[in-house]
Formats: C-alpha cells, sequence, structure tokens
C-alpha cells in the first residue's frame, strides 16, 4: 500500500515525539512492504507565530487530501496570555471541525509492570482495560451563542451553550455499540450522561436505550457521569466501552490517563465521516499528553503515546491490523523488558531516541 500522511508536529515536546512515530511507521513500511510519504505542515503556536493563524489554510488543504494526519502537540506557556486572540488550542478544535472529527478514541490499558507508576493500588488496577468514545464536535465546545454579555448594571455575564442535536448522539452511540459488538471488546457499554439535571442527556440516554435494542448481543449501562467519575478509580477493570459527549469525556480521559501510570503512555484517534483514498475514516492521531513544556527540547519525552497513535493510524484509517498490532505487541515487549523513560523511572531512563529504539528491535 502507498498511504499519505500529514506530519503536525506543533508545540512542545510534540516535533520530538511525532518524529519517533515517524520512523516506527517507516520500519513498518520496510517491514511489510508499505510505502508511506509524510508531509509536515503547521499548527497550533508554531502556525501562529509564522502566520498569525494557528490553523493555517495550507495546514487545512493538506490535511483534507490526506489518508491520515499525525499530531505531537500544541501549546505552550509562549502562548498563553488568556487575553489573546487567537491561542494554539483554537487550531486543535478548528481541525476537528474542518476535518469533521467527530468522535475521539482513548484507549486506557494497564500493563501489569507499570503499576507501581499508578497512585492506584495494583490491586484495583488489575484487568483495567477500556476505551472512552469521547463526542468531539458537539457540545459546550461549540454551541453558540458563546458569548460575553455586558448587563444593564455594568457586570459581565459569560455564555457557553450546551447543544446537542439528535443526529450527533446518533453517530456518536452507533460508533460505540460497533466498538463494544467487536472482537477487540466485551460486549459492555457505559454511556455517561447528567440525565437526572441536563436536558442534553435525556435526548443522549433516549437514543442509547432505543439504540441498545439493535445490538442484543451489547449490555448497555447508563453511569451519571460523577458517578462514573468515581468508579474510575474504585474499580476502573469494570468498564469496557464509555461513551460520553465533550467535555464530560475531555474531563474523564484526563482522570483516566492516570490509571496507566503516565500520561506518556496513551495514544488517541479521532475520527469522522470523511473518507480517505483508502475507503477507511480520515482521522488524526495524537498523543495524550499534551506539549509538556518543561521537558521540551530535552530528548526525554516518552514516544510511546504517539507510536501506540501511529497503531492506531494504520488500524482505524488504513486499515492495517497486522501492523497495527505488530507495533502494540513491539511496545508492550519493551516496556516488560524494562525499557522505561523519565517519567516512568529515575534511575537511568532511556531517552525519546533510545525509548525508540528499544520498540523498534522487537519490529525489524
Ligand atoms: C484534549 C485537550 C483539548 C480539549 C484542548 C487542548 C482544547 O484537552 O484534547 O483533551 O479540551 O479537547
Ligand atoms: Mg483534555
Amino acid at each position: 500500500m502507498t498511504a499519505h500522511i500529514i506530519v503536525l508536529a506543533g508545540d512542545g515536546v510534540g516535533p520530538e515525539v511525532t518524529r519517533e512515530a515517524v520512523r516506527v511507521l517507516q520500519t513498518i513500511g520496510t517491514k511489510f512492504q508499505h510505502t508511506f510519504t509524510f508531509e509536515d505542515h503547521l499548527i497550533g503556536g508554531c502556525a501562529i507565530d509564522a502566520t498569525g493563524s494557528a490553523l493555517p489554510e495550507a495546514t487545512i488543504q493538506a490535511a483534507s487530501k490526506a489518508d491520515a494526519v499525525l499530531l505531537g502537540a500544541v501549546g505552550g506557556p509562549k502562548w498563553d496570555d488568556p487575553k489573546a486572540k487567537v491561542r494554539p488550542e483554537d487550531g486543535l478544535l478548528a481541525i476537528r471541525k474542518a476535518l469533521k472529527l467527530y468522535a475521539n478514541l482513548r484507549p486506557v490499558k494497564v500493563y501489569p509492570e507499570l503499576a507501581y507508576a499508578s497512585p492506584l493500588k495494583p490491586e484495583i488496577l488489575a484487568g483495567t482495560d477500556f476505551i472512552v468514545v469521547r463526542e468531539l464536535t458537539g457540545g459546550l465546545y461549540f454551541g453558540q451563542p458563546k458569548e460575553r454579555r455586558t448587563r444593564t448594571d455594568g457586570g459581565i455575564t459569560a455564555v457557553d451553550t450546551l447543544e446537542y442535536h439528535d443526529y450527533e448522539v446518533e453517530r456518536i452511540l452507533n460508533l460505540a455499540f460497533e466498538l463494544a459488538g467487536g472482537k477487540a471488546r466485551r460486549g459492555i457499554v457505559a454511556s455517561v450522561d447528567k440525565a437526572n439535571v441536563l436536558e442534553t442527556s435525556r435526548l443522549w440516554r433516549e437514543h442509547a436505550t432505543a439504540m441498545s435494542s439493535k445490538y442484543p448481543a451489547v449490555t448497555l449501562q447508563h453511569v451519571l457521569v460523577d458517578t462514573a467519575a468515581m468508579r474510575l478509580v474504585m474499580s476502573p477493570s469494570q468498564f469496557d466501552v464509555l461513551v460520553t459527549e465533550n467535555t464530560f469525556g475531555d474531563i474523564l480521559t484526563d482522570e483516566a490517563a492516570v490509571l496507566a501510570g503516565s500520561m506518556g503512555l496513551l495514544p488517541s484517534a479521532s475520527i469522522g465521516e470523511v473518507q480517505n483514498s483508502k475507503g477507511f475514516a480520515l482521522g488524526l492521531y495524537e498523543p495524550i499528553h499534551g506539549s509538556a513544556p518543561d521537558i521540551a527540547g530535552k530528548g526525554i519525552a516518552n514516544p510511546v503515546g504517539t507510536i501506540l497513535s501511529a497503531a492506531m493510524l494504520l488500524r482505524h484509517s488504513l486499515g492495517l491490523e497486522v501492523e497495527a498490532s505488530a507495533i502494540e505487541k513491539a511496545v508492550e515487549t519493551a516496556l516488560q523488558q524494562g525499557a522505561r523513560t523519565t517519567d516512568l523511572t529515575k534511575t537511568n531512563p532511556l531517552s525519546t531516541a533510545q525509548m525508540t529504539d528499544a520498540i523498534l528491535k522487537h519490529l525489524s
């Protein structure tokens, strides 16, 4: 296969970790006889510096025509001024919207040999392996109006709008049920909402209940978001597929990330309705850890989250399941054999490039 991949390295540790994921993809290309071509574009703070926009038109054009997009991270203290007219994060929100990436998949798997690095007890973590399906282009992030109003008493009122259309709810729930019914999962959907308070959640719950009758092999549970937050740290292994709206998903996925021992380990995929030249979903793949400005430029960031994101890219945008599993297996073996970056050990940690070498050893 030949496939064209846009690389948006972005800010902070972004360039350091995407470089390593590209090396892994190149190795996969050689081993399995695929030709992957890579093209760099700007997003985030570096794009603001170069063009004034967090998502330049050239990036949107290139990404829309690509088979997949690999992203590092956006943001950093340089662009943190709350009064700034344009922020690096705007680039991320805009590309999600431009590429219609309505579903964000965040798998969380606890490797037993890394349980020590998690703040939770190993016996609570045992068997934890779930995926959060977060709605990504609706809800409070995008609902209109979103504005500040000056009241007659001179004070300020700020408004965000929580809005969901039935078709938005339907397509994300559908994806969650499909995933849960697949052979990689255990057939349980936890639909997370706040139906005791929010109208959008009541619409969500109605659709989830109706959809479950079409998936007799999948068990549906409704879980209130506050309860879900609690269960994630009390008994995370009970979850298989969690599906939820944008803001709840943002919060729960950071909480869930802590379980694995380091944010540096976790990948994500954002996919939507647009098909690429292979007939699969055009997707954007990125580690969940962010730009980590405190360690940027030192060559010590953990590349695993980005490398596992590259595996998700192969699976979801190119249909290359064997190749994706090969990467995941190589990461697992490297971790089992003790490969650790600085987020996971204080004794002789590997550099970003050395960690990748430790993984590549099991691929070539
Ligand atoms: C994430 C991030 C983004 C979000 C920010 C950077 C806009 O926190 O991908 O979870 O809130 O979606
Ligand atoms: Mg977040």
